[in-house]
């Protein structure tokens, strides 16, 4: 039996910063509000001209390296972002262009928040069922781009950079399983307020009812890593490690000690860069690799929470 294994990882943030003191200077803010709130103290964003799929294929050729591969071995593009570079082509056939491997498939999901674990998912299934033998997994996202920077509600939230993996197939579980949701009628709670067919009107920024998010994203985060758990029969003192959605330390901590584990289990790095949408998992799964807490061997929980609603889990032996 085939299954799909993590080979590698790679994550890239653009060079600017952004602080909570530079924002104080932009709207009515405090560090110490964001700090406590939200647990972010700084974030990265693009600089003008600087493309999801620029931030994704740095991210990429680092996965790549760190699984011995060539930018033309890859088979399969599976990319999540809800900031494209272009209507089209998609952003998956975009960084195909520049990887050079031509004619295998490349598309991208729009599944915001989750947009990795959307991307993660189906991966894993053309790996395990033989189609795919290198896919290049993406999450992506140039946020800044929605932001609205007047708005203190959001702007000190979200940000830019992205982050990969590369799957391969083994014979031993790798990718335990992965379960995907999503719930629309839960659209006017986090949305952006144009698009093509709509129409971009004078501001395509994102709106949210932050509290109301809050709540439903602790909720059916907790239920996804029950699901996870309970569909490989697995204790959550299994769990070495929770690579969690990187939005809001207090909806991680409440993850945490749902699952019982303590906070020195699970990878943080909010702080480093906000809310980066569909790139926040692979950029922290890749953080807590190369700076040596995740070994080979370690049993990982991977959850994201997002726009639509659409949320998600993936159960990984790394
Ligand atoms: N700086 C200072 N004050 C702010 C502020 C900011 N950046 N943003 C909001 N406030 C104010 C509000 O206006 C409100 O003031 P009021 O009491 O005078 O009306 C007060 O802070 C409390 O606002 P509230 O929205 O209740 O705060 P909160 O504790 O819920 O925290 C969030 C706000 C956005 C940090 C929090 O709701 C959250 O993280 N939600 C989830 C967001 C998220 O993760 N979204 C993405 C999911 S993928």
């Amino acid at each position: 039996m085939i299954h799909s294994r993590i080979a590698g990882t790679g994550s890239h943030l653009p060079e600017k910063v952004l602080t909570n003191f530079d924002l104080e200077k932009m709207v009515d803010t405090s560090d110490e509000w964001i700090r406590t709130r939200t647990g972010i103290e700084r974030r990265h964003v693009a600089a003008d001209g600087e493309t999801t799929v620029d931030l994704a294929e740095f991210a990429a050729r680092r996965a790549l390296d760190a699984a011995g591969l060539a930018p033309g071995d890859v088979d399969f593009i599976a990319f999540g972002t809800t900031t494209p570079d272009l209507v089209f082509p998609n952003c998956g056939v975009l960084l195909q262009a520049r990887l050079g491997c031509r004619n295998v498939p490349a598309f991208s999901v729009e599944t915001a928040c989750a947009g990795f674990m959307y991307a993660l998912s189906i991966a894993d299934k053309y790996v395990r069922c033989g189609e795919a033998k290198r896919a290049l997994v993406v999450g992506a996202e140039t946020l800044s781009r929605i932001t609205d920077w007047s708005d203190r509600s959001t702007a000190v939230l979200f940000a830019d950079g992205a982050g990969a993996v590369v799957l391969e197939p083994g014979s031993e579980p790798g990718v335990l399983s992965t379960h995907l949701h999503a719930d629309g009628h839960y659209k006017d709670l986090l949305y952006c307020g144009g698009g093509v067919s709509r129409g971009f009107g004078p501001k395509l920024t994102i709106n949210m009812s932050g509290n109301e998010v809050f709540k439903v994203a602790v909720t059916k985060l907790g239920q996804a890593v029950d699901e996870a758990l309970a569909a490989n029969g697995l204790d959550r003192s299994a769990l070495d490690w929770l690579v969690p959605h990187q939005a809001n330390i207090r909806i991680i901590q409440a993850t945490a000690r749902k699952l019982d584990m303590p906070m020195e289990r699970v990878v943080v790095t909010v702080q480093e860069h906000g809310n980066t949408s569909a790139a926040s998992v692979p950029l922290a799964l890749d953080v807590a690799v190369r700076d040596g807490r995740i070994k080979r061997g370690d049993l990982l929980l991977l959850e994201a929470f997002g726009g639509g609603f659409t949320w998600g889990s993936a159960l990984v032996r790394y």
